[in-house]
């Protein structure tokens, strides 16, 4: 059985981690005797052996705070900047972690995470992860830590635009985080009662948006909401997105792929912004005056809830009990308010999004909400 377990945060902070580590900390401690130490700021604090020791006092108190008190950092294990350099440091942290007599790792984190934990654990550093993002979108798991409390967030945000919206007789479109899912726009719209919501999932027709605001304004209603996802695009848009993926995979050669690589990203900063020239648009197509709010890091922040803090407990114990039966290279997810066991080989490089199915999608339409296709 390992006797000294290492933990990490990496990715994008989100509410619930200091739980987690909480619940790992304590659990190998009291439950098992185990000595635990924290990398600092992800992979790279593996790569460069910064860490410290976790135990019962640098655990308590922590439960309720936001962030990580680890840090981190989204640096990948396979490309690490080194100097000017960038470089594959799997091998080396794999020894470090050695060195410092770690027997498992356990790394917190989204679908990068998971990808850059399966790295390690091939090249011979025994790893455990746990679902954290307010994505909401790992493979494998049915919810993540810190989708609660940021879709709480989310939703008070929307709550309070109904005010100035009612007042003003706005289109108060607000942009809501989620990468290229639509969970957290979907849900906190839902929750919120946005009257249009646009996730990645189903790309949007202007059109039919301007039109579905407009049949509001005909029918009396003398405002609406629009909760939009990052990651919402047009169907125009996604089509050319589509071309240039093919073009890259089908690619003949070395140049080719460069030149449809450049022309992705290119099209990728093209987009920036996309949101508030959406508000603009549909200024110009309904003659209602637009507003646009970007909840942008804000869904990040904070104290977690009460489910978030729940589950990265629940998970983080589960996450020791496995490392104790020796059982490692695998992920604890979520399924049916259980802690299931899915290997790490699922999980990295797959992407959870919305199915079309999905009974939030089903309500949201039964309820007459607008997903803009
Ligand atoms: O994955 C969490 C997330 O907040 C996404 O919703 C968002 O696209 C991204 O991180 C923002 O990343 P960063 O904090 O690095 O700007």
């Amino acid at each position: 059985m390992a006797s000294t377990i290492g933990i990490l945060t990496a990715g994008g902070d989100a509410p619930g981690l200091n739980a987690a580590i909480r619940a790992i900390g304590k659990s190998a401690i009291r439950a098992h005797g185990m000595q635990v130490i924290g990398f600092q700021d992800g992979f790279r604090g593996l790569m460069e052996k910064r860490h410290v020791r976790l135990d019962a006092d640098a655990l308590s108190g922590i439960l309720t705070r936001g962030g990580t008190i680890l840090g981190t950092s989204r640096a990948k294990v396979h490309k690490m900047s080194v100097g000017d350099k960038t470089i594959d440091m799997s091998e080396s942290m794999v020894q470090n972690a050695k060195d410092l007599g770690v027997d498992v790792l356990v790394c917190l984190g989204g679908g990068g995470t998971q990808k850059n934990a399966l790295r390690l654990h091939q090249a011979g550093l025994p790893v455990v992860t746990l679902p954290k993002t307010i994505d909401n979108d790992v493979w494998g798991t049915e919810r993540t830590f810190g989708f609660d409390t940021a879709l709480n967030i989310a939703t008070e945000a929307i709550d309070r635009l109904h005010s100035t919206a009612h007042s003003h007789h706005r289109i108060m479109v607000v942009e809501i985080m989620g990468h290229n899912t639509g969970w957290l726009p979907l849900a906190s719209g839902i929750a919120g009662g946005a009257d249009v919501a646009l996730i990645p999932e189903i790309p949007y027709d202007v059109d039919a948006v301007a039109e579905s605001l407009m049949q509001r304004k005909a029918a009396g209603s003398r405002f609406s909401i629009v909760a939009v996802a990052e990651g919402a695009i047009s169907g125009a848009s996604a089509a050319r997105l589509e071309e240039l993926r093919t073009a890259k995979s089908e690619a003949p050669d070395k140049d080719a792929k460069n030149e449809a690589k450049a022309a992705r990203a290119a099209f990728e900063e093209s987009r920036e912004g996309h949101t508030s020239r959406l508000a603009d648009t549909l200024e110009e197509m309904t003659s209602i005056e637009a507003r646009l709010t970007i909840l942008g890091h804000v869904q990040r922040g904070g104290t977690p809830s009460p489910k978030d803090r729940l589950l990265a407990t629940r998970l983080g114990v589960e996450a020791v009990n496995a490392i104790a039966e020796d059982h490692t290279g695998i992920m604890i997810a979520d399924r049916e308010r259980t802690a299931v066991r899915v290997p790490l080989e699922e999980v990295a490089g797959n992407r959870r999004s919305v199915p079309l199915d999905h009974p939030w999608v089903t309500t949201a339409r039964q309820l007459g909400m607008g997903l803009g296709d």
